[in-house]
């Protein structure tokens, strides 16, 4: 149970093991890392919870053929205006833009148009662009986002070269942590193995999982067997 959330968890249970050993060799730099670290999750425990409210509310509000029509693929470059109009009217730091770039993309919007919005939020956002003006000067201001905005663009245009959509909205399932078959349940009916071979085997009448690794393209499939064993002696969760 521990290993397995461990193993969702990689990252944080990484943090968590370098703050340990950092705070057995050196106390007081453990202590300086962990009051920033508070500090910033602080931070972003309040605008978090604003964000996952948008986000939800534009799941809900606006409808997929909109998003796709407006930033989808075939969008072109009004699709790349209205994505660069997006990100420099936001408010709010960079990362409370990804759950809105993942939402916006699992509704249809183009990788490049996810890429123009999260850039545009990062380095052209209205207000950070009065800020500029007033300390470096308005011409400085005005070359720079000249110049950003067209590689922005560029950037949007590569991105959509070279990333695929399913890469990033397919969210990976280890197969060791959500699917077993109950050995004792089993009646080796073969009702798995026949419907799934690449999921399931028969071993002296029993099924056995034969995937290892990412089982997210199997998720149908293995829905059914679960659905359909006799004995219910598929778990997956
Ligand atoms: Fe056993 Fe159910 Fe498969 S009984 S063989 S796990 S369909």
């Amino acid at each position: 149970m521990i290993l397995s959330r461990i193993k969702k968890n990689k990252l944080l249970a990484t943090v968590a093991m370098v703050y340990l050993l950092l705070s057995l060799a050196q106390p007081d730099k453990a202590w300086q890392a962990l009051s920033n670290s508070s500090y910033y999750l602080l931070e972003m425990a309040q605008i978090m919870p604003v964000i996952f409210l948008l986000t939800v509310s534009i799941e809900i509000l606006v409808p997929k053929e909109w998003i796709l029509s407006h930033f989808g693929k075939d969008s072109g470059m009004v699709g790349n205006l209205l994505s660069l109009v997006l990100g420099s009217i936001s408010a709010g730091p960079i990362y409370a833009a990804f759950p809105i770039g993942k939402m916006l993309l699992s509704k249809g919007a183009s990788v490049g148009n996810v890429v123009i919005i999260l850039s545009s939020w990062a380095v052209i956002k209205v207000p950070m662009l009065a800020n500029e003006a007033k300390f470096l000067g308005v011409q400085f201001m005005a070359t720079r986002w000249v110049l950003t905005v067209v590689l922005i663009l560029l950037m949007g245009f590569l991105m959509q070269k070279l990333v695929k959509e399913e890469e990033i909205t397919v969210e990976k399932v280890d197969a060791d942590e959500v699917l077993s078959v109950e050995q004792d349940y089993c009646i080796g009916c073969g009702l798995c193995a026949n419907i799934a071979p690449e999921v399931y085997a028969m071993d002296q009448g029993k099924a056995l999982v034969v995937v290892a690794g990412d089982i997210s393209k199997y998720t149908e499939t293995i829905k059914e067997t679960a659905d359909k064993c006799p004995a219910k002696a598929i778990h997956y969760n």
